[in-house]
């Protein structure tokens, strides 16, 4: 990275740290309006583990300040997670002999290899702190919001209290839940209303796009064989250079203007026509949302705040709570069955059928 931007980043990385409202959730942060899953609470680990916000607020920091990429994977990792089975850790699972993992659904194989590796040793951490109390959802969802806000966007409150899910989503489950880049505005908005998302929340969540990379096979099919006429010219003969062919492994940012920062940016590209993907640029070509990316594209506070809601909407989606999870000691595996749990399967089963669960 060259030197004057890393220097820029470190300012931001600085003045983000210098902005937080606190280490810990504040009742003045955004998003405190969003109604909260039973089980769930602000302040979920505030006398068990302190210092919890600190250590991953601390280990990000330095982390980004090298690599602000990371910033952008963690984001899809939790976006990734929560929508598919909700928010349980299930995408962190490695496979096992019950067959393919979620990790290996096409949509999840560009995840970032390092953001996994950045949940577990944040995870080390928060043991050695604080003891095995925290959940591998919960870092999810911590470290996407400071993530946002590192990379210089909205800072919000995160309901904690998530358990780890038990099992992965099969493969189709995976594909009938995250929405593809082609998708135009239609299905996207039918798919995220299952979710009980509303336009707003669409628009906005889509604003993740402010942040990150993309691989070439994402949206070549907005180039060759014809190019997409919703595309500006001269973005598309850009884009060209980059991924001289459909199938080239190359890669490029989603925000043209800003690739690195948290910002609204990404609408102004809309209205510029310099969206990458379907599923981008439609939300400008269809009337139900283009108001809405208009509104974003000019009020980054309105977005930061849509944004936030959204997020915490999302954060929620499905969660495990109390006993319907479990906390992991390690977050690519489900904790092995202990002696107690065989003892509790042979007391309660005939013992055919206890035997066959061993
Ligand atoms: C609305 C439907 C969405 C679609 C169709 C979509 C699709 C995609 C695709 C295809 C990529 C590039 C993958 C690659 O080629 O490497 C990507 C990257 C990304 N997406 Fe989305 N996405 C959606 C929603 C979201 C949401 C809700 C968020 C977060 C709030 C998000 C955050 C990101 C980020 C940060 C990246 C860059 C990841 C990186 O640099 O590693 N996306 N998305």
């Amino acid at each position: 990275m060259a030197g004057a931007t890393k220097s820029s980043l470190s300012f931001l990385l600085i003045s983000s740290l210098l902005l937080a409202p606190s280490l810990s959730t504040s009742e003045a942060t955004v998003g405190h309006n969003v109604p909260i899953a039973s089980g769930l609470s602000w302040t979920f680990y505030q006398n068990t583990c302190p210092s919890l916000e600190f250590i991953i607020r601390n280990y990000l920091m330095s982390v980004f300040v090298n690599d602000i990429g990371q910033a952008a994977g963690l984001l899809r990792l939790h976006f990734h997670d929560c929508f598919v089975q909700g928010c349980d850790a299930s995408v962190l699972l490695d496979g096992s002999a019950s067959g393919p993992s979620e990790q290996q659904a096409p949509p999840n194989l560009s995840l970032r290899a390092r953001a996994f590796h950045i949940i577990n040793e944040i995870r080390n951490r928060i043991e050695k702190a604080c003891g095995r109390i925290v959940s591998c959802a919960d870092i999810v969802a911590l470290a996407a919001r400071d993530s946002v806000f590192l990379s210089g966007g909205p800072y919000y409150g995160v309901p904690l209290g998530r358990r780890d899910g038990l099992t992965f989503a099969t493969i189709n489950a995976t594909l009938q839940n995250l929405p593809p880049p082609f998708a135009n505005t239609s299905t996207i908005l039918s798919m995220l209303a299952t979710k009980n998302f509303n336009p707003t929340d669409v628009v906005a969540l889509s604003g993740g796009h402010t942040i990150g990379l993309s691989h070439c096979t994402s949206f070549t099919s907005r180039l060759y064989p014809t190019q997409d006429p919703t595309m500006a010219q001269t973005f598309a003969k850009n884009l060209k250079v980059v991924c001289p062919t459909a199938n080239s492994t190359n890669t490029t940012v989603m925000d043209i203007r800003s690739p690195n920062v948290f910002d609204n940016k990404y609408y102004v590209d809309l209205l510029n026509r310099e969206g990458l993907f379907t599923s981008d640029q439609d939300l400008y070509t269809d009337s139900r949302t283009r108001g809405i990316v208009t509104s974003f594209a000019v009020n980054q506070s309105l977005f930061f705040e849509k944004f936030a809601e959204a997020m915490i909407k999302m954060g929620q989606l499905s969660v495990l709570t109390d006993n319907n999870g479990e906390i992991r000691a390690n977050c690519s595996a489900r904790n092995p069955r202990s002696m107690s749990d065989l003892v509790s399967v042979v007391e309660e089963l005939p013992v055919e059928e206890a035997l066959s669960e061993i």
